[in-house]
């Protein structure tokens, strides 16, 4: 695996980051730790997770709490914590988790919205003490705001997020889920107070493509309007999350099954799916192990966030990296479709 700059930081992180988001909720601690320890063999570095991974799976027995404090225990008993560039997340955890289930453990999923954190001062300020005691450590090397919460002033955020920066407890600011201009405007007002700029933005990014009238409610995934600025801006890395859809790329039953499917489906995708496959099978890879190639390869440049639920599956993912494309048969995929 390769080590690349992250944007023009100066930062060296693995081209691929491991997203954590399961791990001590559905994925238990033996194996999560087995497929930590195997992405650090690998040459892995980067690492994601959030202060609230992931409170949804289960029937209410998780809180947020669960892939912080996993990766806090395998950083303490590894003795690794310097090795690995540790990314975290404040704005998406809720207040009262227990609010939005029934006596069932189903999710009232229109509560969400209301129950979520709000990127106030004092809740940023107590959200990042929290997630460093969880991740037993005393500094996150990039710390985002998890979504844009348009009921805070951007200022606010900011100024605290310069302030913990300046205190050392941050190192690096992302944000995540934010339209282009959200974005180039808090770049704007960052840079008018000489405070830090984000210099991550991560989106869901997958080879396929969302129908243009697909609404994700607060997820936002790479549009043109992103891809022409990032190229414009190589001061902001981006990072695509859900590269894998949640593995629908071999599977129709599993896609025809997976709740955004028809934010996807339509002509495009039959077509990209066609071409994707086709390809695979010349290369003798699977469908999934090539979208994560063409991440790698395709412009704007991208750090696919690669996971799985098992070892084998993190471990097959992973050899993407392994995959080159020649710029014909990236052009090839990049043109498929409508
Ligand atoms: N910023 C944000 O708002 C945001 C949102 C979501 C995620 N993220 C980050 O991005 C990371 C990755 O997101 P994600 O979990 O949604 O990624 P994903 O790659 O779209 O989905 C992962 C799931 O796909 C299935 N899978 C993986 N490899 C497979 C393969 N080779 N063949 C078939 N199925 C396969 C597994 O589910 P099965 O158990 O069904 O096999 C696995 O749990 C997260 O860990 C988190 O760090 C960020």
């Amino acid at each position: 695996m390769k080590t690349i700059q992250l944007a023009r930081t100066g930062q060296q992180v693995s081209e691929v980051c491991l997203g954590t988001m399961l791990m001590g909720s559905t994925i238990d601690e033996a194996t999560s730790f087995a497929m930590l320890d195997r992405f650090l063999e690998l040459g892995g570095r980067f690492l994601d997770t959030a202060n609230c991974y992931a409170w949804w799976m289960g029937r209410g027995e998780f809180v947020g709490d669960e892939s912080e404090e996993l990766l806090g225990r395998w950083m303490r008993s590894r003795g690794n914590r310097h090795q690995v560039f540790l990314a975290t997340k404040v704005g998406a955890r809720l207040r009262n988790v227990a609010a939005i289930r029934d006596a069932g453990g189903d999710v009232f999923w229109d509560r969400v919205d209301d129950e979520r954190e709000r990127q106030t001062a004092e809740t940023i300020r107590q959200a990042v003490e929290d997630s460093l005691r969880r991740l037993q450590t005393d500094y996150i090397d990039l710390y985002y705001s998890h979504l844009d919460d348009r009921e805070t002033p951007l200022e606010e955020r900011l100024r605290v997020f310069g302030d913990l920066v300046a205190a050392g407890k941050v190192r690096l600011l992302g944000a995540s889920n934010y339209r282009t201009w959200r974005l180039e405007r808090a770049r704007q007002i960052s840079a008018a107070n000489g405070w830090p700029q984000f210099v991550t933005i991560q989106q869901q990014s997958s080879y396929l493509r969302p129908r243009p009238d697909a609404d994700f409610g607060t997820a936002v995934n790479l549009d043109a309007e992103l891809a022409d600025y990032l190229g414009a801006n190589p001061e902001v890395a981006l990072l695509a999350y859900s590269p894998l859809l949640k593995g629908i790329y071999e599977d129709e039953a599993k896609r025809n099954a997976y709740y955004n499917w028809s934010k996807f489906q339509g002509p495009d995708a039959t077509a990209r799916l066609a071409t994707l496959s086709a390809l695979a099978a010349e290369l003798d890879v699977t469908n999934s192990q090539l979208v994560l190639a063409w991440l790698l390869h395709r412009r704007p440049a991208t750090i696919p966030m690669i996971t799985g639920s098992t070892l084998a599956q993190l471990v097959h993912n992973l050899a993407a990296v392994e995959i080159s494309l020649t710029p014909e048969q990236v052009a090839r995929l990049d043109a498929a479709g409508a």
